[in-house]
């Protein structure tokens, strides 16, 4: 067994073809062989005869675990286990047979451990089956052997390095105390990926498993985590803050100084398995997915929670015109929070046409605006009468759009420079008597926080953003990388994956 039950089973106290009478005699038969090993004393035998009285140890697929009752516990010398395979099945009451049985003795509370062990061991049927049919000793207590934690491999799409990432098989990894393991049920893709993919980031050291958009359920959890529990549907932030830094301590934690990131300094959600680690439950970074949401549509949560993030500085509300520049998945979430934010009228701008109908047919702007129609700015003051926009969001890496933005504004306007410039262009030419003479407010935007993270789970499970029809490719682990060709092409809205 594992370090709890180790060396529990020898040679000596496994039995085959053993004949039962009925239940009681299995069970004497158990406690005598426990005797003959030298684990217990005599006076154990009726302890366990007590104990199967009180509730039957039948646990399934014709297996039963005789142990003592609480009293019975003095008369155990040493941990053990003992194996009776029966020649025929015995009727353990209520109609179940039993053919094997696995009795225990053990000191203190260490028979809940290995009563444990032996449940998960045992739950699996094809390790059941193999116990019924094993005809060696050495191959019972092999059998009996819990998989060894934390070895088994998983499948997960791992960075090594610019233009270099590699599904391939890693070890499964296992919660320290303070983590949570999830299985990833839909992890989705995001320019950021593809930025990753192709050039990587300085704070990602490789090998590192991608993928922050992530969306789960509870698998296993670590010693002292309270407040979740298995199978619970999660959803984690991308942008992880301390929480305690300055900025933090201001209510500013997405410009937190010493901000981490899943995919970046803890391996992320393209994988089979991952672990959310204690910094994102020390800021309560994961949220419980409301009933009736898909995982899929969880996973667009942290996208959501930065688009909501934009808007509140840039402070979207009822009567704007806003302008959204970019029909990507982040311009396609702007016109879909603008709306339900009350705004008044929404335009949706782009360069590329195909992308812009795509986008338009889910999202349903007040208007479009193509540049192969002509001049931008020209169109939209033609829509405006001339006044030009309340809100101007550029959901794209564009300088061009940033610019343009500020001309298309209105008088006291706000103009969000949500999409960042490539870092080898980070400049624009701006007029400066535009914000002087306009009064306009532009605002940046870096990321969310949690508690925007837990607003937007709520904004897509009350239906007010909706985001299902948003995702246009489903893709398995194993296409990662097609994945991020077609995010590079822009051929689809969202990309999920689902391992
Ligand atoms: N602030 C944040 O927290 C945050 C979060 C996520 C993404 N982003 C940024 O948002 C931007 C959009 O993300 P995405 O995933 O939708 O990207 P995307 O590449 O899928 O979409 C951008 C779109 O902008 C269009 N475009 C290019 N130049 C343009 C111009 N001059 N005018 C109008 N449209 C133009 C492109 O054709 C493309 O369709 C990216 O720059 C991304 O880095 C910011
Ligand atoms: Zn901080």
């Amino acid at each position: 067994m594992s370090d709890t039950a180790d060396g529990l089973l020898t040679e000596q106290a496994v039995r085959f073809g053993v004949h039962a009478a009925d239940r009681y005699d299995a069970v004497r038969q158990c406690g005598e062989l426990l005797v003959a090993v030298g684990a217990v004393t005599q006076d154990y035998v009726p302890a366990m005869r007590e104990r199967e009285d009180e509730i039957s140890t039948h646990i399934g697929a014709g297996v039963a675990i005789p142990h003592s009752t609480a009293a019975g516990k003095k008369y155990v010398r040493r941990d053990a286990l003992a194996v009776l395979v029966l020649a025929e099945p015995v009727d353990w009451g209520e109609g179940e047979q039993v053919s094997l049985c696995v009795a225990i003795a053990a000191l203190g509370d260490r028979h809940l451990d290995i009563l444990a062990e032996l449940a998960e061991v045992l739950m699996d049927p094809d390790r059941a089956e193999q116990l019924h049919l094993a005809t060696t000793a050495s191959e019972v207590i092999r059998l009996l052997q819990p998989a060894p934690k934390g070895r088994e491999r998983m499948k997960a799409a791992v960075f090594h390095g610019p233009g270099d990432v590699r599904i391939e098989e890693v070890p499964e990894p296992t919660p320290a105390a303070g983590e949570v393991k999830l299985r990833v049920l839909a992890c989705s893709m995001c320019g950021t990926d593809l930025k990753i993919f192709r050039s990587g980031h300085f704070r990602i050291a490789p090998p590192r498993v991608m993928g922050h958009e992530i969306a789960g359920e509870i698998v296993e959890i670590g010693a002292g985590v309270e407040g979740w529990a298995l199978g619970d549907r999660v959803q984690v932030i991308a942008a992880i803050p301390d929480g305690t830094c300055e900025e933090c301590t201001r209510g500013h934690q997405t410009v937190c100084l010493n901000q981490e990131s899943m995919g970046y300094q803890y391996e992320g959600g393209f994988a089979e398995f991952m672990v959310v680690p204690p910094s994102v439950l020390a800021v309560d970074g994961m949220n419980r997915i409301p009933e009736g949401v898909g995982a899929d549509e969880a996973s667009v949560t942290e996208p959501l929670a930065c688009v909501l993030n934009g808007q509140e500085l840039a402070g979207v509300g009822p009567g704007d015109v806003v302008a959204v520049f970019g029909a990507g998945p982040i311009g396609c979430l702007h016109v879909r929070l603008a709306r339900s934010r009350g705004a008044d009228r929404i335009i949706m701008i782009e360069v590329n046409r195909d992308r812009l109908q795509l986008a338009a047919d889910l999202v349903h702007p007040d208007d479009t605006v193509c540049a192969e129609d002509g001049d931008i700015i020209e169109q939209v003051r033609k829509l405006t009468d001339g006044r030009g926009v309340d809100v101007v969001i550029t959901a794209t890496a564009a300088g061009a759009a940033q610019e343009q933005g500020l001309q298309i504004a209105a008088p006291r306007a706000r103009v969000s420079f949500f999409g960042g410039l490539p870092k080898d262009k980070p400049t624009i030419t701006l007029d400066s008597n535009l914000v002087h003479y306009r009064e306009l407010t532009i605002v940046g935007a870096n990321g969310s926080s949690p508690a925007h993270n837990a607003r937007a789970l709520e904004l897509i499970a009350s239906g007010e953003v909706p985001v299902k029809d948003l995702i246009s490719v489903r893709l398995p682990l194993e296409r990662v990388l097609d994945g991020l060709d077609i995010v590079a092409k822009g051929e689809a809205i969202k990309v999920t994956i689902e391992p």
